[in-house]
């Protein structure tokens, strides 16, 4: 299967590294990875608190920053919370929504789709993660991954869907080293084309970009990027590791 987009490849720190001197590192190694693969497009989603000093490190560098989450209002009373914007101006150009971690902790399509606009009207590429807990024989599964892409996307003018990424992550795939094999992740990116033509046309439905994320790896990557159509990855626990995430990087050559 041939990849006719600019791929895109994600880092998720998720609650990593612990300090900022590792960031650092983590950092400046993901800068060159960046530097050295400019067929793809890479962007480091680290914690808001090392947000501003990964850009800095990057600077007008090839790498690009993104947020794990977002509040959908723009400011007020929300202890803890971090608005689109705080994190558009603090550098970031991405940032991930709906992944399944915080939909464990009581994020549903609702609010979801809300943190989606919030996303784009502070101009944020907002990284839309889906994935199914359990792969049922019925299929019933793909229902439930049509309700979160369509609730999702519901509040989204036309024109924002550009921006959109979509990623497929299989909740049993995250961090337990079993992968979705690559016919079941080409088989979930075109349902998921299927169901954004559905829901707005053929032109939308080729230009949102649909990445893979749970247990990629270096000796992974290059097989499920070749094989299965999708535009790149989001990478969990081996993006904190600069080796095998310029191998996946590589990948995606
Ligand atoms: P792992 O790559 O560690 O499985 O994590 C995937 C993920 O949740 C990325 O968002």
């Amino acid at each position: 299967m041939s990849q006719t987009k600019h791929p895109v490849v994600i880092a998720n720190w998720k609650m990593n590294p612990a300090t900022q001197n590792e960031a650092k590192t983590i950092a400046k190694a993901t800068v060159a990875i960046a530097k050295k693969n400019t067929h793809a497009t890479v962007v480091a989603c680290v914690p808001h608190i090392y947000i501003a000093e990964v850009k800095k490190t990057t600077g007008q560098g090839p790498l690009l920053v993104g947020a794990q989450n977002c509040h959908v209002d723009v400011k007020g009373a929300y202890t803890g919370e971090h608005a689109a914007m705080q994190i558009k101006d603090a550098g970031g150009n991405y940032v991930i929504v709906g992944h399944s971690e915080r939909r464990k902790m009581g994020e549903g399509n609702e609010l979801i789709a809300k943190k989606m606009l919030a996303a784009t009207v502070a101009k944020l590429s907002p990284i839309l993660c889906v994935g199914e807990e359990v792969r049922d024989t019925q299929g019933n599964f793909l229902t439930m991954i049509e309700t979160q892409v369509v609730t999702a996307l519901s509040a989204l003018p036309k024109s924002r869907l550009k921006d959109v990424i979509i990623a497929y992550e299989p909740i049993w795939a995250i961090g337990t080293g079993a992968t979705a094999t690559v016919a079941d992740v080409e088989e979930m990116q075109m349902f998921i084309k299927k169901v954004l033509t559905k829901q707005f046309d053929r032109t939308i439905a080729r230009h949102v970009r649909i990445v893979y994320g749970g247990s990629v790896n270096a000796d992974n990557a290059r097989e499920l990027f070749t094989g299965s159509g999708v535009d790149g990855f989001l990478v969990g626990g081996a993006s904190l590791k600069p080796v095998d995430f310029g191998k996946i990087v590589s990948a995606t050559k």
